[in-house]
């Protein structure tokens, strides 16, 4: 005997109305934001995005050559007027929020004062003066245009450093880099075993039109940092950078992702 409820209209109006709102509900889930820490739970762009295989991670095109590439950054760190008022006005109020972020990284034995410790993309070098007034002394910064003492002349994508010279890596450069794997392959380079690199980036929305790379989740770093294991992620607020992530570099040489 079939069940009398299945004959009721009320029943039936439930049955309509039901199969009625399933596109509703597929939109709604389908529109969820883009900003996430799970690197499990992340929602995947396109399938343009993808790069050799890592997702989340797109190359901005529009670079005919490396040259061409290295010239869009010179045309903002090199401009005068924006040097005059990263040294002067910006100066202390900048380096006040790195103080901050080093002291954290401090509290948590992620940077020592007897860390030696290399600023990717330092600029004017606001984060190298911040390390060195945490107590951090042996602090360079590298960029395209060099500032000494606090930053030499160097590109990321071939640091001029030798093989694991480093204790510890402070980057928030990592949406200029033209070449994602190289920039990440370097620091495992001249990171020594057990070395700590932190990443400050951007996940919620896109970098300004100096950046090379648009990341959507932090998945694409764990794939690019092969030869260390994600320690820590949070979300921080840094100069337009929403998201900190750090790796330490495994102490066994041959210890690599998926070998
Ligand atoms: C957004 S600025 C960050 C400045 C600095 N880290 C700060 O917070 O004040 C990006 C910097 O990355 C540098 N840069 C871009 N491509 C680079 C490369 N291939 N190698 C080294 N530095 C690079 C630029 O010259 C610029 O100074």
């Amino acid at each position: 005997m079939k069940p009398t409820h299945s004959k009721t209209p009320t029943f039936r109006y439930f049955l309509i109305s039901f199969f009625l709102s399933l596109p509703f509900l597929f939109l709604l889930f389908s529109l969820q934001p883009h900003f996430h820490l799970d690197p499990s739970t992340a929602v995947h762009p396109p399938p343009e995005y993808a790069l050799n295989g890592t997702e989340d991670l797109k190359i901005r095109p529009g670079y005919s050559s490396y040259a061409s590439y290295v010239q869009r950054q010179l045309n903002k760190t090199l401009n005068p007027r924006l040097r005059q008022i990263w040294t002067t006005r910006d100066w202390n109020r900048k380096i006040q929020v790195f103080v901050k972020f080093f002291d954290e990284l401090k509290e948590k034995g992620l940077l020592s004062n007897e860390s030696k410790a290399l600023c990717i993309g330092a600029r004017v070098g606001q984060e190298v003066e911040a390390l060195k007034r945490v107590g951090v002394s042996d602090s360079v910064g590298i960029d395209l245009v060099p500032r000494p003492p606090l930053v030499i002349k160097g590109d990321f994508h071939q640091q001029p450093f030798a093989d694991e010279a480093f204790d510890f890596e402070f980057s928030n450069v990592f949406d200029h880099a033209l070449y994602p794997d190289k920039f990440v392959g370097e620091i495992e380079r001249t990171l020594k075993p057990g070395g700590v690199c932190v990443l400050h980036v951007t996940l919620s929305k896109r970098a300004d039109k100096y950046s090379a790379n648009d990341l959507y989740s932090v998945k694409p770093l764990i794939t690019l940092f092969k030869r260390s294991e994600m320690v820590h992620v949070r979300k921080v607020d840094g100069f337009g950078l929403d998201t900190e992530v750090v790796f330490r570099k495994k102490k066994d040489a041959n210890e690599i992702q998926g070998s």
